[in-house]
């Protein structure tokens, strides 16, 4: 017998970032428009340095010699990646073993792929959320709760009060409201799922982006060993989108039932992984060490001007806003009590601006919305020009 996975048809029938590229191409078509401005999904477009390209290029031509020629990638990744980001944590006083580090392919994947390794579960996720995690977890057919974010609680997580087991996803700066936990905050989580034995897994895709004291990692907190995986990506750090380099890391302690999760994880990565390039890791290598960190940190340095322009022109327009001082999004209330949908529409059809409805992530962000300042200057220059007219 056969049986579909009916929860691919409950679930909606796109994917968020899918959903919103379809209506735009759809407009662009019937308009004939061809001058949009995407603040919408939260793509890099700032090019690569040459340095890190050239790493990667005679790397591959490494490929081209009996002596250095490379067959399949190891699982896990390479030692002389696992070892740099060892040593990118060490430098923050996080003391974690290469054995400990799992190289991967996306950190949207490993965060779905997370789930393979647990049996039905209770799940608890933020709302508004990164969308990937309530879609694996909805698919898995996990039974999820919400912790509610909202203005009230300036869209910072709070632990429940309710003493339950769950998989709790937490994500720092967050995506999409670009709120930061601070150490206590995070503290209290940690604290929270030991008691409760939960698992956290904690998603700092946007970490480069921090600003002032807030933790970068989760193991900078006491007791997170005993309860937390950590999933990090180079896409946004880096400039890695389209070449696909992350990690997550499962620390020795972490086990449940007497079972140690890092060799389930290993266990789940051998079968079903085939690697990331050997050239694609050399790349991410050479971004952790001391030019390629400069380098990575003038792209993210125009981020970060691109946030604090159109921050200034958002305020100005009297909205309040979330996020954007520790990450590359801008979360703010819809003005004149518009829906996000709405909101986006209007953006669309007179500005030919696209960014996210707050909808999308969640029913608290059901009058937010969501802009990402991943774009080129030039192109947040012109929004900004094009949101001045409003
Ligand atoms: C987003 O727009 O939220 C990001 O592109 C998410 C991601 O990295 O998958």
């Amino acid at each position: 017998m056969l049986r579909i996975n009916k929860n691919y048809i409950k679930l909606k029938k796109n994917y968020l970032f899918r959903e919103i590229n379809e209506k735009v191409e759809y407009f662009k078509k019937k308009n004939k428009v061809n001058d949009i401005i995407s603040l919408g999904i939260g793509d890099v477009s700032m090019p690569l340095a040459n340095e890190i390209v050239e790493k990667m290029s005679t790397s591959i031509f490494e490929q081209t010699k009996k002596q250095s020629f490379k067959g399949y990638p190891p699982e896990e990744g390479y030692l002389f990646l696992r070892e740099a980001i060892r040593k990118y944590y060490a430098k923050r006083k996080v003391e974690i073993s290469n054995n400990e580090i799992f190289i991967s392919n996306g950190a949207g994947c490993d965060v779905a792929n997370l789930t393979d390794i647990f049996s039905k579960s209770d799940i608890l996720i933020q709302n508004p959320t990164y969308p990937a995690y309530y879609d694996a977890n909805f698919l898995s057919g996990n039974k999820i709760e919400f912790v509610l974010t909202t203005e009230e609680n300036d869209f910072v997580p709070i632990s429940p009060k309710k003493k339950k087991q769950y998989i709790i996803y937490l994500c720092s700066p967050n995506n999409p409201t670009g709120q930061t936990m601070n150490k206590l905050q995070l503290q209290k989580w940690i604290d929270y799922a030991n008691e409760t034995k939960s698992i956290i897994i904690f998603d700092v895709a946007y970490e480069k982006f921090i600003e002032g004291d807030y933790p970068h990692s989760i193991y900078e907190l006491k007791g997170a060993k005993t309860c937390a995986i950590e999933v990090a990506s180079f896409s946004k750090s880096a400039g890695f989108t389209n070449l696909r380099v992350s990690y997550s890391i499962v620390p020795f302690e972490l086990e449940r039932e007497n079972i140690k999760i890092n060799d389930l994880w290993k266990r789940r990565q051998s079968t079903y992984f085939n690697g990331v390039p050997y050239h694609l890791q050399k790349g991410a290598e050479f971004t952790l060490g001391d030019i390629g960190q400069n380098l990575c940190d003038k792209n993210i340095d125009v981020y970060k001007q691109n946030s604090k322009k159109l921050c200034r022109v958002l305020q100005e327009k009297g909205l309040k806003i979330y996020g954007n001082k520790c990450s590359p999004y801008i979360w703010f209330k819809c003005p004149n009590q518009m829906s996000s949908w709405e909101y986006f529409d209007f953006l669309l059809e007179n500005y030919h601006i696209v960014g996210i409805p707050g909808d999308g992530f969640g029913e608290c962000g059901k009058n937010y919305f969501r802009f990402s300042c991943l774009g080129t200057k030039e192109d947040i220059d012109d929004a900004i020009l094009r949101l001045n007219k409003l």
